[in-house]
């Protein structure tokens, strides 16, 4: 087949392990891997001599344009997916959180709309399910229109998404029937509200500040949510999808039912295992509030311990920006500070700095949780998460040790701030390919907004071989 570009003479890393070599292109695919193509006439060159070429990472957790804390989030789809192609992160999925009387169906509808001529990389969504007893019947539906995974949240009764037993356990029986996984943010909501309460008073908040984030969010509150959540899980044998998980306990926990054969999986967020909670002792530190909040070192340690072992399969950002004016608003009240971090443009340059450069993980590693694992468990494999033929051509080409310092001023993302802000780190993409064209070149965005395509899914979760009755029904 005639190649339309090479990517050439580059350490090529594949689920078979890395080559040095080339990878060829037509269209919109990987159509050959050899150590060296023969170009055809035409075909472009791309040197990836001394550099790493990677499949484009998927950021699996996202939020762009989200209206939360009583505000918006700074991202867009259009800012937010720039950030995204920058830092090699070739496919973003999101949140459609239905709001007041909607349906899932209405969801989605309103988060394609956001994505609709903004989004430079591919992307789909996660579908929220916050009000169990309406929305259960809309599950099948969305599987047929091409949507595979649903999320659930154990808090934020005041935002109208919280989830109780029942529907987590009715969510879990549906995802066993259907096929398909549920997400779960899990925090125990009443002994978070309580613990907020006891400390919600002027003195301590003069006395504490933005310390008191941490202070009222010790480890129990997320480990016993997650026993809570796999328990439904071991139960109905609906697979389950932890987000964000933070704990050291929560990877204990995972670990022993995934020991047991109970279907879960745990998702962590790079900000887990480059921060801990010290970031609270700063002036600033009231910027770094996010949900859950950074733990301590020994968290840390056993998260960087966990994707080795394997209990922690993906690392994701939940990028959720905000600017330091809409951080601002808190004055002195922890409980008004929008919680969330810009994250999509970092991913990628902190998973190698701080995973591979210091030796916890092999390239391949860092590879498998940045892409293959994310695309197998959320139903994109193979078209995505590998570089292997007939994928999608979406790369991500990092040179070794070439470093950039993280500076707001200098990227895509809309936050005036970052948690990394001054920090030294190699991997950014210097190209990004995305459906084999080149959207990043030398460290710059050059693809056209509106060029991201929305991602139909038929399968999710370990299973992920299985199509969901629905999709494969309706042709996914
Ligand atoms: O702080 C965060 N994570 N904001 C986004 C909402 C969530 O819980 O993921
Ligand atoms: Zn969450
Ligand atoms: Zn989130």
């Amino acid at each position: 087949m005639r190649l339309d570009k090479i990517v050439k003479g580059g350490q090529v890393v594949t689920p078979a392990g890395s080559f040095t070599g080339d990878v060829g292109i037509a269209g919109e695919r990987i159509t050959a891997l050899g150590a060296d193509l023969a170009p055809g006439q035409g075909a472009r060159i791309i040197d990836a001599a001394g550099h790493y070429v990677l499949p484009g990472a998927l950021d699996v957790h996202v939020h762009l344009e989200l209206p939360f804390c009583g505000t918006v989030s700074a991202d867009d789809y259009r800012t937010g997916t720039r950030a995204a192609a920058r830092g090699g992160v070739t496919t973003v999925i999101d949140f459609a959180i239905p709001y007041a009387g909607e349906s899932l169906g209405q969801a989605a509808d309103n988060w394609l709309r956001k994505a609709e001529g903004k989004a430079l990389v591919d992307y789909t969504f996660h579908i929220c399910i916050t009000r169990w007893q309406e929305h259960r019947d809309q599950i099948a539906g969305m599987i047929e229109r091409g949507f595979t995974t649903f999320k659930e949240f154990m808090i934020y009764q005041s935002e109208g998404w919280q989830s109780d037993d029942r529907a987590l356990f009715g969510t879990l029986e549906a995802m066993r029937e259907h096929g398909t996984m549920l997400l779960v943010h899990a925090e125990s909501a009443r002994v978070l509200d309580e613990l907020i309460a006891r400390h919600h008073t002027p003195e301590q908040m003069a006395r504490y500040g933005a310390r008191l984030h941490p202070m009222t969010r010790p480890n129990f509150v997320e480990a016993e949510a997650i026993q809570r959540a796999v328990q439904w899980c071991e139960a109905t044998g609906g697979q389950l999808y932890i987000v964000h998980m933070s704990t050291a306990e929560g990877a204990e926990i995972v670990r022993a039912a995934q020991g047991r054969g109970v279907p879960v999986l745990a998702e962590t967020c790079v900000q887990y295992l480059v921060l801990d909670d010290s970031v609270f002792e700063r002036e600033d530190g009231h910027l770094f509030a996010c949900c859950p909040q950074v733990k301590k070192p020994k968290d840390v340690e056993r998260l960087w311990q966990g994707l080795r072992r394997g209990e922690v399969s993906v690392v994701s950002t939940d990028t959720c920006t905000f600017s330091r004016a809409q951080k601002a608003t808190w004055n002195g009240d922890w409980t008004k500070i929008p919680m969330g971090l810009p994250g999509l443009e970092t991913l990628l340059p902190l998973a190698y700095t701080h995973g591979v450069q210091r030796g916890r993980l092999t390239l391949e590693e860092m590879s498998l949780k940045l892409s293959t694992n994310p695309a197998r468990i959320m139903g994109l494999y193979p078209r995505k998460g590998a570089i292997q033929v007939g994928a999608d051509a979406d790369l991500a080409i990092i040179h070794p040790t070439n470093t950039r310092m993280v500076d707001p001023a200098a990227m895509e993302t809309n936050a005036d701030w970052s948690p990394y802000q001054g920090w030294e780190l190699a991997g950014f993409a210097r190209t990004t390919l995305s459906r084999g064209e080149v959207i990043v070149d030398d460290y710059a965005v050059v693809g056209r907004e509106g060029r991201g395509q929305w991602l139909p899914r038929r399968s999710a979760g370990l299973e992920a071989g299985r199509p969901a009755a629905a999709a494969a029904a309706a042709g996914w």
